[in-house]
């Protein structure tokens, strides 16, 4: 089967510098949603193919289209370039090489890139729509239908034409059933009608919805499939738009989770991106941001204003107000609030990692804690550790990064600065205030600081010349 995505678009409304299909909703963009819709239709009997039609000043998305063929792995992605924006009929005819290397009889999927919510299962129902007939258009019948192409049918309730809002006369213009701009057609016949559009119309376009009536006219038959759920025929036009469907979709993946047993306090202000896996009993506190490919375990406590990226969070662990991204905490790991967690940081079972507290490519074994005020990079951590309050590890000389070891059960005093590469014992005693710049043997005493200098009675003396003096 084969898909075209139509994206070739200015989206002048948006008043953006970047291609309004880059644009996200829920943490992913818009023709991320659409590609995705693509995928998960995919017929797989068949060879399946996606052209997105794009202008050729639109260098972004053609980087997103490589990288996203990266991602999952689908290489039967390419785009076409429409270098003068004619119409929506005009950008699928840039794709008419690779539609008429279609097998007779072959469906081709067309979608628009600014229309992100449709379901795969819709697309799936249009295509075997399609099956009976040359083609389908998916439909709605909208209580605001304004904008819309309206869809009129003959008396069997095949599709007869779609005229576009701004042809409309005021008749036709109070027809609610819309065109969604979500088409299957059999791959001759789009062809053949391609090759009869005209641009009379208000707009001077080649407009994709003609070749409806071209095939009908002569004999073919367009089906229409109606959908009920105006959120899968919206589309972005403006950043309006785009934060309306924003919420509604945050809307509806937090009702998911609330119903498969996951508290989401206040659904309106909680962010879970659509990759994200939860556990049951886990409770997410009010503007929380969930992003990437992250999973939480079961019975943990997400605490308000909390980001969490690409990361795995264990049963039983409690995150407040912190920033974590590729994070690995084992079960019953306490972080927060106010730490910030970046990649290559693991902790194990029973961690405690307190407020103002930084980790980066640091792992911390069973038990061990660092609750107030460090920084702790490039560090391997053993278990039972306790790391005093303002401890830091010194792992970059400007040049490099260097890195530290800590044997389990060492105790590191308050305000040490750990100068890597180094390595401190297993058992060892770091001393409040240390400098560390060699290796401490196992079970070791180390102290590395200034001496402390004692003069008895010698504050009283100070104290009196000072009231002396004028
Ligand atoms: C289009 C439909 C309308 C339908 C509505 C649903 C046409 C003429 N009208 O209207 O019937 O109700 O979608 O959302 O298709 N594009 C290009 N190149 C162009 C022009 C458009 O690639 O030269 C792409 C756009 O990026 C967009 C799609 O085609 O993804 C639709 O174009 P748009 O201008 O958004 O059409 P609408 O007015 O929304
Ligand atoms: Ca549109």
């Amino acid at each position: 089967m084969l898909f075209i995505v139509l994206a070739a678009g200015l989206g002048k409304r948006m008043k953006s510098n970047h291609p309004k299909v880059l644009h996200t909703l829920v943490g992913k963009p818009i023709l991320g949603w659409v590609l995705s819709a693509c995928r998960s239709a995919f017929d797989p009997g068949q060879s399946n193919r996606i052209v997105v039609v794009v202008h050729p000043d639109m260098a972004e998305v053609v980087d997103y289209l490589e990288w996203w063929k990266e991602e999952t792995g689908i290489k039967g992605v390419e785009n076409v370039f429409q270098s003068e924006r004619l119409g929506s009929g005009h950008a699928v005819i840039m794709a008419k090489e690779t539609i008429d290397r279609c097998e007779k009889g072959e469906r081709v999927v067309i979608l628009s890139g600014d229309v992100p919510f449709v379901r795969p299962q819709t697309v799936q129902e249009l295509v075997q729509c399609a099956k009976s007939c040359d083609g389908a258009v998916l439909t709605m019948d909208h209580p605001n239908p304004q904008g819309y192409g309206r869809v009129f049918r003959d008396p069997q309730g095949f599709v007869a034409h779609i005229v576009e809002d701004k042809d409309c006369t005021s008749d036709q213009r109070s027809n609610q059933e819309v065109n969604a701009g979500i088409y299957v057609f059999e791959a001759r016949a789009l062809s053949w009608a391609l090759g009869r559009l005209d641009n009379e119309n208000a707009q001077r376009e080649y407009y994709l919805p003609q070749t409806v009536e071209i095939i009908q006219k002569h004999q073919g038959r367009i089906a229409a499939l109606k959908v009920d759920d105006a959120i899968e025929v919206s589309g972005v036009n403006d950043r309006l738009q785009l934060v309306a469907l924003d919420r509604l979709m945050r809307l509806r993946i937090n009702h998911y989770w609330l119903a498969e047993g996951v508290t989401i306090v206040d659904p309106e202000n909680t962010t879970i991106e659509p990759e994200v896996r939860i556990g049951i009993d886990t409770i997410i506190q009010p503007y929380c941001f969930i992003k990437g490919k992250t999973g939480i375990g079961k019975d943990c406590v997400i605490g308000p204003f909390s980001q969490i990226a690409d990361s795995w969070i264990d049963d039983g662990c409690v995150v407040d107000r912190s920033h974590l991204r590729g994070v690995r905490a084992a079960k019953e790991v306490h972080i927060g609030p106010f730490a910030r967690l970046r990649e290559g940081t693991e902790l194990s079972e029973s961690v405690r990692i307190g407020d103002f507290v930084e980790l980066k490519k640091t792992v911390m074994g069973a038990g061990s804690k660092a609750q107030h005020l460090s920084y702790l990079g490039d560090a391997t951590i053993g278990e039972n550790v306790n790391i005093g309050a303002g401890t830091i590890t010194c792992n970059y000389d400007g040049y490099h990064k260097y890195p530290t070891q800590i044997g389990k059960n060492a105790f590191i005093g308050s305000n040490t600065a750990i100068v890597a590469p180094v390595s401190i014992g297993e058992g060892a005693i770091v001393g409040a205030g240390s400098v560390i710049v060699e290796n401490v043997e196992k079970d070791a005493l180390a102290l590395a600081r200034g001496q402390q200098v004692q003069k008895p009675g010698r504050a009283a003396v100070i104290r009196e010349r000072n009231k002396k003096q004028p």
